[in-house]
């Protein structure tokens, strides 16, 4: 992040939420349990979808896959996930916000999917069944800057197996209008700023063959990796 898109964080995010400081999992429920009744009606959240369906395709699902789909929120990646793996694959998401699963329980409810399993907890504790072929950080900062959580959800993947993550982050230097924006937008969405410049910079110690692609004037990215 460049000096001037940095003081414009400063500037408008509160001092606990300034770079530097780690996911605080409480607060973020808090901010989820009052975005999940209008979080998939958002413009901030219909935007993202190209950059949620690429992310999908690089995971290279094939039918009768096991995907994770960590902190899946109100399930917006279920459609794309379930049309790869068909019925007979296994979608596992997991979720801090019993709110957010609220709504994907809905979700999976109206698709009368029968082989999506939901789980409410902490990635950092929850019990994640494995071994899967592949899992998805999709638009899930606090997740992607917790150690223990990257460290628990690749442990879940099979070797060889696809680990992608897509969300925004800071843009160059010259995109200070574009970080502007994004500081004040992805506010409700982050209980940090650490690490904003390249989010998958954990994962990415913890896979082989990792790749960013970075969309959006860069302020959006998808990082796709193999587990070794
Ligand atoms: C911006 S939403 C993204 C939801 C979904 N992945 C998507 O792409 O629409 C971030 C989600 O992360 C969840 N979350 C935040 N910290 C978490 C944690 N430590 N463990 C599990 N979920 C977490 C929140 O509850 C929220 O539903």
């Amino acid at each position: 992040m460049g000096d001037r898109a940095r003081s414009a964080v400063s500037a408008s995010a509160p001092a606990s939420r300034r770079r530097g400081r780690a996911p605080t999992s409480s607060r973020a429920r808090r901010q989820y349990a009052r975005a999940a009744s209008s979080y998939d009606r958002r413009l901030a959240t219909r935007v993202v979808a190209p950059v949620q369906r690429r992310a999908i395709d690089r995971l290279e699902l094939r039918r009768g896959h096991t995907v994770l789909d960590v902190a899946c929120g109100t399930g917006l990646n279920f459609a794309g996930i379930r049309a790869a793996i068909g019925a007979e694959g296994c979608l596992i998401g997991i979720d801090l916000t019993a709110d957010m699963l609220a709504v994907a329980r809905g979700r999976v409810e109206s698709h009368g999917w029968r082989n999506v399993q939901l789980i409410e907890g902490n990635v950092e504790e929850a019990s994640i069944p494995m071994p899967v072929d592949a899992a998805l950080f999709s638009f899930s900062h606090d997740v992607l800057r917790s150690p223990a959580a990257v460290a628990r959800v690749v442990e879940a993947v099979k070797p060889g197996g696809r680990v992608v993550a897509c969300g925004s982050k800071w843009g160059p230097w010259w995109a200070l209008p574009v970080n502007a924006v994004l500081a004040v937008t992805s506010l409700p969405y982050t209980t940090t700023f650490e690490g904003f410049r390249e989010p998958w910079s954990l994962l990415a110690r913890s896979v082989a063959e990792g790749g960013v692609e970075s969309l959006a004037l860069g302020s959006m990215y998808v990082f796709s990796g193999t587990t070794r």
